[in-house]
């Protein structure tokens, strides 16, 4: 066996295992007894005795706190090359016993899909070959295989149409396996709503390896996996999506406010109108401690991002009505087509073409995040207690992001995601770094669990919702050994409110053995098992 194996390693050039590698050799055993040829098998599995292992496992971390020589580290890598791979992973993984983790594009913020707690022998099905996407336009749908980036397909809509696009998020590297499953949303949510709001079939691997399609998947899975995040339930291969209509026309500002702007006043105004005005504009306020003009004086500095799904004057004709108080310009608007837009937000410099879109490189730092919903304005007093608290912090700043629009008009039981009518925004907090060491870690993932102590009495109560997509695993964890309700409840019911008993539900039907789990998944009732 040993000698009939260097063999096939050497022929095809993959001789960097010796003999003895025994995660290596059982997982290849079992994945060829499964219908995948060894051949193909060596070429897809990685162990850390292989040289390209460290480069496979750095190459979707997207968060340096994970990118650590203490980070546990998984015991084998299996990157799929056609998705009739991917049951027998599972089984495979099923049957050696491993943890599995499931990555798409690897922007999970606490590394849920590829870390694993200390001392779990795990192993990560990375999906990024799994990438294609097929447009079709005609039919105003496409569909696009888990691995694909979100930049990706954007530009191959754009490529066979300039009035077609989607409503994700404005990341071009996030994944879609994660961000589609998690309820993923982007600058068109107040017009078109979420991701999940768009889906209309999808391709899915279960715990008995089988691939299942909405219909022999069944209403309920499918609702699951719109929103409820997937890796609860097993592996989303690829969705199938409605794509939107863009004008041809769209207008983009951004704009500072600093206090002798009046800045308190403005936000307080946005906060009256930002759910309410047009649907067809989005307006992000970014709030960041910074110094401010006068020489060492700390001051929040307020960004005011717009995407408007139509021209310039019909914008600054909405602004002159709705929002005088931000007394934007004319001259701060930028009239751009819809693809544009997207480089736009994602941050690339004027007269990027559109291929930057399709690039998987992107410039990863250090973070933290948290995340809040607002249901009642916030006084001008409170923004005044919040800035002073952040100045004096320091390092967290704060998106607070529109809803209202579509989303009021979509049930909160419609899909997973339940943050719809009544709220008036979602307050992302972010503390990004540079520094390595723990010493930083600590100091500036305390900073946001301070502000967001802080925060309590302006936000939803009971439960103190979150939003899945922006991971936090302060919120509440589950233990991998008991994964028991109640421990899943504590976070569950923040996530997903009233939709979160239904997911166990499901849950404890598709998967009774809590195969597919993680930190944060969704847990099974015992009760039902038996
Ligand atoms: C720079 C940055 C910008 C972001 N911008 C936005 C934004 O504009 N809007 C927004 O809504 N969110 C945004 N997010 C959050 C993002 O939506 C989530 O992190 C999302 O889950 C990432 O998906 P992924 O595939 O890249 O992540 P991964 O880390 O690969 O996966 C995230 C989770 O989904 C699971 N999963 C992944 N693929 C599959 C699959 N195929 N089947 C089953 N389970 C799977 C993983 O196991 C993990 O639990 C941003 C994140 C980052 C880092
Ligand atoms: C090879 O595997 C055998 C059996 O598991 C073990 O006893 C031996 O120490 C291993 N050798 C090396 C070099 O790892
Ligand atoms: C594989 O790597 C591990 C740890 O890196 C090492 O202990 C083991 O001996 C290696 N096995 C073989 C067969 O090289
Ligand atoms: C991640 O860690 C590796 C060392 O394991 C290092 O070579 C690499 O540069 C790090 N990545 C980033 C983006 O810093
Ligand atoms: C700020 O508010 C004061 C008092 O209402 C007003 O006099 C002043 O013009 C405002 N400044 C700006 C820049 O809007
Ligand atoms: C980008 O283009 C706009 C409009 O032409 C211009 O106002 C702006 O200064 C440009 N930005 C950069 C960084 O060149």
């Amino acid at each position: 066996m040993f000698l009939l194996l260097l063999i096939l390693f050497s022929a095809t050039s993959c001789s960097t295992y010796a003999a003895n590698d025994t995660n290596y050799d059982n997982f290849v055993n079992c994945l060829s007894e499964n219908g995948i040829s060894k051949i193909q098998a060596s070429q897809i599995v990685y162990t850390p005795n292989n040289s390209k292992f460290t480069s496979v496992l750095n190459t979707y971390v997207k968060n340096l706190r994970f990118n650590t020589s203490t980070t546990p580290k998984p015991a084998i890598i299996v990157t799929p090359l056609v998705e009739s791979h991917v049951p027998a992973i599972v089984l495979c993984t099923k049957k050696l016993g491993l943890l599995l983790k499931i990555r798409s594009g690897g922007h999970d913020y606490e590394g849920l899909s590829y870390v694993a707690e200390d001392g779990l022998k795990f192993i990560i099905l990375d999906l990024f070959n799994l990438r294609t996407i097929d447009v079709d336009i005609e039919d105003e749908t496409a569909w696009v295989q888990s691995g694909a980036m979100l930049g990706e397909l954007y530009y191959r809509i754009w490529e066979k149409s300039r009035v077609h696009g989607f409503p994700g998020g404005v990341c071009p590297t996030v994944g879609v396996g994660g961000h589609f499953s998690g309820g993923g949303y982007g600058n068109m949510l107040r017009r078109h709503g979420l991701t999940v709001d768009h889906i209309v079939d999808a391709r899915f691997v279960d715990v008995q390896g089988r691939i299942l399609d909405r219909k022999s998947m069944g209403e309920d899975l499918f609702w699951a996996i719109r929103g409820g995040g997937g890796a609860s339930f097993g592996v989303v291969l690829a969705y199938k999506i409605n794509l939107v209509r863009v004008p041809e026309v769209t207008t983009i500002f951004r704009v500072e406010r600093f206090p002798e702007d009046n800045s308190t006043d403005v936000l307080y105004s946005w906060q009256q109108i930002a759910d309410k005005i047009d649907h067809d504009l989005f307006m992000r306020v970014l709030l960041q401690p910074v110094t401010g003009k006068v020489k060492g004086v700390k001051v929040v500095r307020l960004t005011f991002i717009g995407m408007f799904l139509g021209d310039g004057n019909r914008l600054m004709s909405v602004m002159d009505s709705e929002f005088p108080e931000l007394k934007l310009k004319k001259s701060d608007v930028r009239e751009m087509s819809w693809i544009d837009s997207v480089l736009y937000w994602a941050n690339f410099a004027n007269n990027t073409a559109p291929e930057a879109l399709l690039s998987r490189f992107s410039s990863v730092n250090f973070l933290k995040r948290k995340s809040d919903y607002v249901q009642t304005p916030i006084s001008k007093d409170g923004l005044e207690r919040i800035f002073k608290k952040m100045v004096e912090l320091g390092k967290p700043g704060f998106a607070w992001n529109p809803y209202g629009g579509r989303m009021s008009e979509i049930s909160s039981t419609e899909t997973p995601f339940p943050h719809r009518a009544g709220n008036i925004f979602k307050m992302q907090y972010s503390v990004n770094w540079n520094e390595e060491g723990s010493a930083a870690e600590t100091d500036y993932i305390d900073q946001g669990r301070k502000l967001f102590s802080y925060m309590t009495p302006f936000v939803s109560k009971n439960p103190r919702s979150a939003y899945l997509n922006y991971r936090d695993i302060d919120i509440g964890t589950t233990d991998y050994g008991k994964n028991s309700y109640d421990e899943g409840k504590v976070f569950g019911v923040k996530y997903f409110n009233n939709n979160f008993d239904r997911l166990v539900q499901i849950k404890t039907k598709v998967d009774p053995g809590n195969f597919f789990r993680n930190e944060q998944s969704i847990p099974t009732l015992p009760f039902l098992e038996k």
